[in-house]
Order: C-alpha cells, then structure tokens, then sequence
C-alpha cells in the first residue's frame, strides 16, 4: 500500500488548480441514466471514486467515454444510456462507496424499478438511507428490504409527491431531486439540502430539460417531464478541496492562489479562517490566501450548507491545533468523525473530545510521526499537520486520499512542498 511522507515546516507559495468538485461529480454522472441522450460533463476530476462509478453505470449499461484535458483543464466526460441493461446495482461495487445509492432514483424514475445494495456501514458514522427510501415512497414508489438489498418499484413510474426532510440531506435531496424530474406532476422537498453540489446537479438537470425552481432555497419544486435530453454542464470548482488548501496555506504560514477557486461557495470557511487571522480574497483567476502573522483559535461548529462544512472539520483541527489559545470544534453533521484526533495526538497535538465537541489548545509546533489515514478528509487532515509539522511525517493507507483529491502530492510540490509517494 502506497504511503505519503513529508518534511514539514517549509511555507506554501505559489498556486494551485483547484479541480472539478467530487461529490459534484458523482451525482452529475448518474443523472445520466435519466435519459438515453448523451450527458457530456466537463471540469471532472480524476479519482477513485469517479472510477468506481464509472464502473458501476457501465455494468448498468451506460456508454462512458473519457476524453483528456478541457478547456481550462479538467477532464471530459460523455456518458450515454441510450439503453439500461441492467437494473441491479450489486453489493461489490456499491460497498466501495455510498455514492452508489445515487442510482437508485434515477433507475427507478426510468425504468420503474431497481435493485440496489444497501450502502452498508462506514468509518464515519452509521449513516444510513432511510430518507431516500421514504423520499422515493413519497413518489409513489413501493420499496421492499431483503437480502441486503433495496427494491424499489414504481411499475407505472412515479408519481409527483410532498416530502418534508426531517434533517437535511445532500444525497437524499439528490436522489429526489433526479427521480421528480421525471415523475408525473409536482414534487415539493421541504428542507431540501442547499448545497452548492445540489445546486450543480438542478442546473445541470434544467439544462437537461426539467422544470425545477427554488433552486439553492431549501423548498425546491419540481414539475415533471417525460423525457429528459443531452446536456453538455461544466462541474463547480471543489469548495472542500479550496478549503483544504487554504488551510495548508494557513498553516505553514504560507500564500497560495487557488485558480478557479469560488469565495461565494467557501464563505463559511473563510469567515473561520479570517477569525484566526487569515487573509482571504477574491483574485481575477480564484482566490488568494496568506499568513504572515500568528494563528488565534477559533470556534467552529459543523452546520449544512452554509454552515461549516463536516466535510473541513478535520482541516480546521489540524490547523488549530498549531494556533494560538483554544478552539471548540464540534461535529453536529456524523457521530463518529473524529478519528482523525488519535493521530493529530501522535503529531503533537493537545486535543480532547467531550462528545460532539473537541476542545483543541494549540501547540507551538507540530512533529512529524509515522500516521495512519482512517478516511477521506481526516487523511488530509494529517498532510496539513505534517506539512506544518518539525520533521518527518509517514502517513500509511493513503488509498483514502486518493478517493478524493486529483494529484495532491504534485499539486504540494509545486507550491514547495517537501512531499513524496512511496510505493509499496
Ligand atoms: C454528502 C457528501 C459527504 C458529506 C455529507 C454532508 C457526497 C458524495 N458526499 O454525503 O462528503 O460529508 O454530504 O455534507 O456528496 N442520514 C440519515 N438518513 C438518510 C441520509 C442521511 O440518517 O437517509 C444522515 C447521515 O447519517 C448524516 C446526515 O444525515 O448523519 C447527513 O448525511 P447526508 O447529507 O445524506 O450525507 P451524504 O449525502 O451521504
């Protein structure tokens, strides 16, 4: 297993492209078994994850073809399901990762069935799809549980409906969203996500020919069509991956540029980090970010969009833990996203958790140690100490990173950083 080390200490400048958003990505990808047209995405990232879907949609019969670099870089995607061969989305490949469940309201509003795995457990939380599921009956579907899986059926396809989230849900929102397009009458989802992602996949789904407003509100309406079309859609800059970098920027006192970066999607970010003394503005090409003076602790607490993204908690702690004074972090989103905290710990770190909360009391310095990644955003919480961190740091399993970050050991290096992958 591949692994990364860095010798920290060394500031961040220079710039960096901030790639197409993932979890954009991902739900744009499935919108495509909505109709047998071609969908052509632009601006996609290359990653695990986007692999693992790929191979997911094409085992349902979707034609995905990658072509290089677009303009402004990023990839481009064109994925076509003139025909859906297969309605099932096996065990094997939905385990890899809960995105999958994606499939499920779009293979239902078009074929009026599917046959999806149920996503299973994951390290950060038990996370389940229940409100997916009583979405989807809301639209007149019938959904049974057995073997592991969901079956969902709307043989007469599905029909517009009311649903009311009882707690916001990006994927939930998303699946809904996909499926009303193509149901029969109106759909109303109250507390609907307003994520910057969800917004991607309306537009992308209006510019597909539904009929969607209240897009961004957390009322969303939708009146359905019966057919959708070819779309060509550009995937939103990744507000996590700006954020991430930001914080590398912050951390080791550094001044990065981050082109194609968006300041509107990032606000809640830049405000915590404009608390702690970081400078953050709008340049021509993105978004520029410096430190030249001392960190202060800030406290941060984890809201849907446009709170604090759960998606940066682990981020912000590993910069707070090399400010100075204290910081209450607290995680309100997942009931288990602190494993992150245990490493930080090995680095140095002075962090305890009280429940949802960690009260974090900064450190003059970081060292570097050999850690282990546990998942996607706390690995990359463990670059930004190491990169702030005296001496060498190792981290191990870094098969997590690469799930969401496009080519971030080259990204570093070009901003200074001492950083390297060593194969196993
Ligand atoms: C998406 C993001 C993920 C991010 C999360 C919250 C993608 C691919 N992933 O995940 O990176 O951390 O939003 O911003 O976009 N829940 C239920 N029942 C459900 C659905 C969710 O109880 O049916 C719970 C979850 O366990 C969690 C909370 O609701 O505690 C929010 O989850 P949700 O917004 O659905 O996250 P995802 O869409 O899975």
């Amino acid at each position: 297993m591949d692994q990364i080390r860095i010798r920290g200490g060394r500031p961040l400048e220079g710039s960096i492209r901030i790639s197409g958003a993932k979890n954009a990505a991902l739900p744009l990808m499935t919108a495509s078994l909505l109709t047998g047209e071609t969908l052509t995405l632009t601006n996609l990232p290359f990653l695990a994850d986007i692999t693992t879907l790929v191979q997911l949609l094409m085992q349902h019969g979707v034609h995905v073809a990658m072509r290089g670099e677009g303009a402004g870089g990023g990839h481009v995607m064109e994925l076509s399901a003139a025909a859906i061969t297969s309605t099932e989305a096996p065990y094997d490949l939905v385990r890899k990762m809960r995105a999958s469940v994606l499939v499920l309201g779009p293979l239902v509003a078009r074929c009026g069935e599917a046959r999806v795995s149920l996503p299973g457990g994951c390290a950060i939380g038990t996370r389940p799809v229940d409100l997916h599921l009583k979405g989807l009956e809301a639209l007149g579907a019938g959904i049974e549980l057995a073997g592991g899986y969901i079956h969902a059926k709307a043989p007469k396809g599905l029909s517009g409906g009311h649903y009311v989230f009882p707690f916001v849900s990006v994927g939930a929102t998303e699946n809904l969203l996909m499926a009303a397009s193509l149901a029969k009458g109106e759909t109303t989802l109250v507390n609907a996500a307003r994520e910057p992602e969800v917004v991607d996949l309306a537009n992308c789904l209006v510019a597909m020919g539904a009929k969607i407003e209240g897009i961004g509100t957390d009322t969303i309406t939708v009146q359905g069509v019966d057919a959708l079309g070819a779309a060509e859609h550009r995937v939103v800059p990744d507000r996590i991956e700006t954020g991430t970098f930001a914080m590398a920027a912050a951390a080791t006192g550094g001044a990065l540029e981050l082109v194609g970066a968006r300041l509107d999607i990032v606000a809640s970010v830049a405000e915590a980090l404009d608390a702690a003394g970081v400078d953050i503005a709008e340049t021509k090409n993105g978004i520029r970010v410096s430190r030249r003076n001392g960190l202060r602790g800030v406290d941060v607490m984890t809201e849907p969009y446009p709170g604090f993204p759960t998606d940066m908690q682990a981020q912000v702690m590993a910069l707070m833990s090399v400010a100075e004074g204290a910081s209450m972090i607290t995680e309100t989103i997942f009931e288990n996203r602190f494993m992150h905290v245990p490493e930080l710990a090995r680095m140095g770190a002075n962090i305890n958790v009280h429940n949802a909360s960690a009260m974090v009391r900064g450190v003059a310095r970081l060292t570097g140690a050999p850690v282990m990644a546990t998942d996607l955003r706390a690995s990359v919480s463990l670059v930004i100490a190491g990169l702030a961190a005296e001496g060498e740091t190792v981290i191990n399993r870094v098969y997590h990173i690469d799930r969401g970050y496009e080519r971030i050991e080259e990204k570093l290096k070009g901003c200074g950083a001492e950083i390297e992958r060593i194969g196993s």
